[in-house]
């Protein structure tokens, strides 16, 4: 897409730009330069993962734009950067027709099945060998985008195949895809593609871990995700979720009069090129052309080899025929064309038979029913037991004891049940019935009316107490390791352990007599949780498992005060104004602050020696470089320069990548050239040497 010059060229121009615009002098003139610089940084991040400014500059270049075009609407274009944003709400998605009807793939699930599309293919195509495009069949929601005289003009979901819902300004949020793309350099004038949107296995985590941090199902898997995204009318939410986007097939275009449509379009493999070099994400590298069937089931079988390694969720491979002539040729059915066909992986979903539903009692007293089928293999893992969430979910899903159930397990998702199979009862399934009194102390259960989950309220209860510890000595919360579940349980059990104070004080010389530890192991627990002492307090917020506060919530709170119990000090209305706590987190914190227990709780593990005082350096955020920038010239005399640069990080300072009025501190080692020159005449800049350096950090 940019080729080494024009990547050159690029850098410079926003390295003069980020100078003129912290001078404050951009003007309209600079205004298409600023697009450009920011449509190649949007490139260089969305497309090809290799930024080459840091955040915070795009976003200075950015608002500078934004203001730019506030002033003077008139210069303001469809594909700027800023047009991407979308205040109003969407009203309903206009259904519009697609161009050419978007058909689905025929199937294979082995090398058989190949063999012989392949020799169908060869027959109607009349030759010997047949030149194939294998790329991968990405698992996500199927799109069509519309180009018209180089700018995006629609963006469609797939319908019904012939009809779709108009999800444009959806398809804006997704930063992958560009908002204008060359094609007339090709001859064309009209342009119909299509493609998957997806959501990666990392940021479909991320959203099914904030939906349980609300006590709400999470998805089904990522496709479910990407789906149910697109079809959101709040553009701003879809923003939030990160969708992605591959392009890989052209469907349609129109020529431009008098020019030639180019030549690439004669195979898939050129569509490919010609879709990566507009801009888009195309499967360009993913892809291999190969000649013969027996090379394509050989690169089938080596591509599903790294399918867990890969960010995303693939499902096959898909195999086109790669001359685009000879689609004409080989036409299609109306399910399908008869030039390509998907290579199904392996499925991961299986049947099994519903035999119990048990209810586990988590450390908020919520009550979760657990399926339990009869173990099967998925994707090379023995699922028996399946969160079913909540009693809704159980309803939704029609499920009864002796059901056939349809389990699916996406990649490193939890397996979860699909649905059940109605059609397969005898008449001998039993309806599952959801306790009224907690399985674990007998309390009666609540349920406040607007949350789908029953609680059981008694803080005390056994089974609550047992969780809240589990949680407090997790990887993400006080991570001490070698306390694990199966060790708290049995400690529990034994009542070496009450509470999680009782982690500080736990009878080594009585645990030294049971099996299975020995010297050594008691050593590395006591380490292990000596250390957990000077974990920083937001870490500590975290573990003590407040309904509602995930470690983004922990931070914030962290963030506010110098001891974690200023917290008992703030009001409702305080914790509502910290940024991202909504009445509902606030409601809980509050709650869990004035509850005596809690605070004598808290002041217990003062006193057993854990940190509750906020030592800043802890947090990136309001450290004590927090608002300052650096940028590192030179040699430095003792510090390797991704060294300096870390401890700027990890004290909440931020590195900037070049000289302007932005930046505080130029740290200046030996042989600084052109940057020490430049920092020299903006006079705001502070040039210091390394032992200054450092004296700010210990400071
Ligand atoms: S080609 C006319 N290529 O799989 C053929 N489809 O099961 C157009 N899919 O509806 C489709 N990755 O949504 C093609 N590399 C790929 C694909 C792909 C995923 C989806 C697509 C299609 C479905 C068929």
């Amino acid at each position: 897409m940019y080729s080494p010059d024009q990547t050159k060229a690029l850098q410079k121009l926003t390295t003069g730009l980020m100078e003129k615009n912290s001078q404050g002098h951009i003007t309209d003139k600079d205004i298409e330069s600023l697009r450009d610089a920011l449509r190649f940084h949007e490139h260089r991040y969305y497309i090809l993962n290799d930024p080459l400014i840091a955040d915070f500059e795009y976003d200075q270049l950015y608002k500078a734009l934004e203001k730019l075009e506030t002033e003077n609407p008139a210069l303001r274009t469809p594909d700027s950067p800023t047009q991407r944003v979308a205040k109003e709400l969407t009203k309903e998605f206009p259904t519009v027709s697609h161009l050419v009807p978007m058909l689905s793939l025929d199937n294979s699930y082995n090398a058989d099945d190949l063999v012989d599309f392949d020799r169908r293919a060869r027959e109607l195509a009349k030759v010997d060998v047949l030149e194939y495009c294998v790329e991968p069949k990405f698992d996500g929601a199927s799109i069509s985008l519309i180009f018209e005289k180089d700018m995006l003009a629609r963006g469609a979901t797939r319908g019904n195949g012939v009809q779709g819902d108009d999800i444009t300004t959806n398809i804006k949020q997704i930063r992958s895809i560009p908002l204008s793309a060359a094609i007339s350099k090709y001859g064309l004038e009209q342009l119909e593609i299509r493609g998957e949107v997806l959501m990666t296995k990392q940021n479909f985590k991320k959203y099914n871990d904030q939906l349980a941090e609300q006590n709400l199902p999470p998805l089904a898997n990522p496709r479910n995700a990407a789906a149910g995204t697109l079809r959101i009318k709040d553009p701003k939410e879809v923003s939030k979720r990160n969708l992605e986007a591959f392009l890989y097939h052209v469907s349609h275009y129109t020529q431009l009069p008098g020019k030639d449509v180019d030549p690439i379009l004669n195979t898939h493999s050129g569509c490919l090129t010609m879709l990566w070099e507009l801009g888009f994400r195309s499967p360009l590298k993913e892809k291999k052309v190969l000649n013969g069937i027996e090379a394509v089931i050989a690169y089938c079988h080596e591509f599903e080899q790294q399918r867990d390694d890969l960010p995303y969720e693939i499902d096959g491979m898909v195999i086109k025929v790669n001359d685009i002539h000879l689609h004409d040729v080989l036409g299609m059915t109306t399910h399908h064309p008869r030039w390509a066909i998907a290579y199904k992986f392996k499925a991961r979903q299986a049947t099994s038979k519903l035999r119990a539903v048990e209810f586990q009692v988590g450390r908020t007293g919520s009550v979760t029913p657990v399926a339990k089928i009869d173990p099967v293999p998925i994707g090379g893992v023995t699922v028996g037991s399946i969160s079913l969430f909540n009693e809704e979910v159980i309803k939704d899903k029609d499920l009864m004891i002796g059901d056939t159930v349809l389990v699916e397990r996406a990649g490193d998702v939890i397996p979860y049940i699909v649905k059940s199979l109605p059609e397969l009862r005898t008449g001998n399934e039993q309806k599952i019935v959801f306790p009224t009194h907690c399985p674990v102390c007998g309390d009666k259960l609540e349920k406040p009316e607007e949350e789908a989950v029953w609680r059981c309220s008694n803080i005390n209860c056994e089974a609550q107490v047992v969780e809240r510890i589990i949680h407090f000595t997790s990887k993400d919360a006080m991570d001490i390791r070698g306390l694990g579940e199966a060790n708290i349980r049995k400690f529990f059990a034994l009542g070496f352990l009450k509470d999680v104070p009782g982690i500080y004080e736990l009878p080594f010389d009585n645990i030294g007599t049971l099996e299975g530890f020995g010297k050594k192991s008691i050593t590395n627990l006591q380490t292990a949780i000596e250390n957990s002492k000077a974990q920083p307090i937001h870490r500590l917020i975290y573990a003590l498992g407040i309904r509602y506060v995930g470690e983004t919530t922990a931070k914030t709170l962290a963030h506010s005060v110098k001891h974690l119990l200023d917290l008992k000090d703030y009001s409702l209305e305080e914790l509502q104004n910290l940024e991202d706590i909504g009445p509902k987190v606030a409601g809980s914190v509050h709650q869990f602050f004035q509850n005596p227990d809690n605070i004598a709780t808290l002041q217990k593990l003062e006193q057993l020696g854990l940190k509750l005082k906020n030592d800043k350096k802890d947090l990136v955020t309001g450290g004590n470089l927090s608002g300052q920038t650096f940028l590192f010239t030179g040699t430095l005399p003792t510090l390797k320069r991704s060294d300096a640069e870390a401890m700027v990080e990890t004290n909440g300072g931020k590195i900037l990548s070049s000289v302007s009025a932005n930046l505080t501190y130029l740290v200046a080692g030996e042989e600084a050239g052109s940057k020490l020159e430049k920092a020299k005449k903006i006079t705001s800049i502070k040039i210091i040497t390394e032992a200054e350096f450092l004296s700010l950090i210990h400071h």
